[in-house]
């Protein structure tokens, strides 16, 4: 696959446009350690039309791509995220104007899908929704947008050694409080994805798509 570099926002990324029609586009954001190509696949197998944008992050923790730094495993640096959350929502609104996407959703898995979680309640205006794969509040918002209109499916392992119970009981909590249209499932598993994840996520996307 080519790698193409987006001078405007620094970005690696890959692309794939949509099927001809669909107004979607899928951000897939990868964990610690990967890069642009390794959520492409399982973005194809959950909804084969939309389009889809995946960046490589941009903080390296000893050689090892992320979207963040943090101080040490699950305590992140705040102020970088935050930081972090504004450049890669600019270059979400970017994407999506010049390919006149009407919907967006952002698709993270564990680093990944946290700083989409805080896309979501930083920069709320840039997406339409959030499908997190083992997330957890990543940040205190100062203040709480309007959730009201934007679609969470949560995906978390009730083994999972890395992502704290704590963590994830208080994104469900403020995501609760935003009024987000909000599913939240336990999985039977660990940190690691399994099949049931990508049948849910696929059936949560068709859904989005017929009432989208
Ligand atoms: C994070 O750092 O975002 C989470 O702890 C999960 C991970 O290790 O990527």
């Amino acid at each position: 696959m080519n790698t193409v570099m987006f001078h405007d926002h620094g970005y690696e990324y890959q692309y794939l446009p949509p099927v001809a029609g669909d107004k979607r586009l899928l951000v897939l954001l990868h964990g610690t350690g990967g890069d642009e190509n390794s959520l492409i696949e399982l973005g194809r197998l959950m909804d084969p039309n939309a389009g889809i944008l995946s960046p490589r992050g941009k903080s390296s923790e000893e050689g090892v791509n992320r979207f963040f730094r943090r101080h040490e495993e699950g305590v992140f640096d705040e102020e970088d995220l935050k930081e972090k959350a504004e450049d890669l929502a600019d270059f979400i609104a970017h994407v999506t104007d010049h390919h006149y996407f009407e919907e967006v959703i952002a698709v993270g898995y564990s680093n990944g899908a946290n700083i989409a979680l805080a896309i979501l309640l930083l920069h709320p205006e840039v997406l339409n929704g959030v499908l997190a794969l083992r997330g957890m509040l990543p940040i205190h918002p100062s203040h709480l947008p309007d959730l009201s209109e934007k679609h969470v499916l949560l995906l978390s392992g009730k083994d999972d050694t890395i992502i704290p119970r704590s963590g994830v009981e208080a994104l469900v909590e403020l995501l609760e409080k935003g009024n987000a249209i909000l599913h939240h499932e336990w999985l039977p598993t660990g940190h690691n994805l399994m099949r049931r994840d990508i049948e849910d996520a696929a059936s949560w996307l068709a859904g989005r798509a017929a009432t989208g």
